[in-house]
């Protein structure tokens, strides 16, 4: 079963209120399974958050079928869809929303506390993921004495602490450096390859998208290409630029 699936999902923005009518998705359709790092193109505009946020369940399509684990959303009165959500889905944003008042291990345990695991479980799974996330040395700090890539890490890890079944992330490197992105994606490909986390990653960013498995490129809000990586990621990126040339827009919109 995979993990994610959506099917022709179609997002007409505009349609309640009446006045100009945007077609974000145009029947789009996309699998998601157990192990996979997918990630997200394609122009400004095309779509792209658009998608997130339906996957997300932040937002609801059109028209079209989201399921997660084999679960139709759309099934689910609005207390189970929370309670669901919380539980099968991991976010990353841009801003790594982390609070400045507790300690980066507080941020991190925040979502295990709040459901009132043991502390001794809370620690475990914080000393392992701490480790993959090479964070171990500032989990007494606060978010503003710690650098940003420290805190999209954190961040990764506030994502994963509660085992959902798939991390979504919208340009998680789109506020860092590219020392401070390389240290983010070298840590998410490390999830994946590790702990075998499911990622879906939306990015405009090439260099993040080379860490990636498998590339996704939506223009128009249609599905215009999918790249799979092969054994080396330099020969990846370098697809990745080609299919960005084809797929066409402004630089300045691609990376
Ligand atoms: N809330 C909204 N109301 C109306 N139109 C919207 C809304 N959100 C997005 N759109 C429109 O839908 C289309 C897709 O937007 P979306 O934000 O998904 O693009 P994107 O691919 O994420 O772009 P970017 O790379 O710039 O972040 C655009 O034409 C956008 O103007
Ligand atoms: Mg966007």
């Amino acid at each position: 079963m995979s993990v994610l699936k959506a099917e022709n999902i179609t997002k007409v923005y505009g349609d309640k209120r009446g006045g100009l009518k945007v077609k974000a998705l145009d029947k789009f359709s996309i699998r998601v399974e157990k192990g996979e790092f997918v990630g997200v193109m394609g122009p400004s505009g095309s779509g792209k958050s658009t998608l997130l946020n339906i996957l997300a369940t932040i937002d609801t399509p059109s028209s079209g079928e989201l399921f997660i684990n084999g679960v139709n959303l759309a099934g689910l009165d609005e207390k189970n869809a929370a309670l669901f959500r919380r539980k099968e889905l991991g976010f990353i944003f841009q801003d790594f929303n982390l609070l400045d008042s507790l300690s980066i291990k507080e941020n991190i345990a925040l979502p295990l506390v709040l459901e009132k695991m043991k502390v001794k479980e809370i620690e475990k799974r914080l000393e392992g993921i701490a480790e993959i996330l090479n964070i171990k040395g500032i989990l007494e700090k606060r978010p503003y004495e710690t650098s940003g890539g420290q805190q999209q890490r954190a961040a990764c890890a506030r994502a994963l602490i509660h085992n959902p079944s798939i991390i979504l992330a919208d340009e998680p490197t789109g506020n860092l450096d590219s020392k401070a992105s390389q240290d983010v994606m070298e840590a998410l490909e490390k999830l994946n390859n590790e702990k075998d986390t499911t990622i879906m990653m939306v990015t405009h960013d090439p260099f993040a998208a080379s860490f990636c498995k498998r590339i996704v490129m939506i223009k128009d809000g249609k599905h215009f290409l999918e790249i799979v990586k092969g054994s080396n990621r330099g020969a990846f990126f370098k697809e990745i630029m080609d299919a960005l040339t084809v797929i066409g827009g402004r630089q300045n919109d691609l990376i």
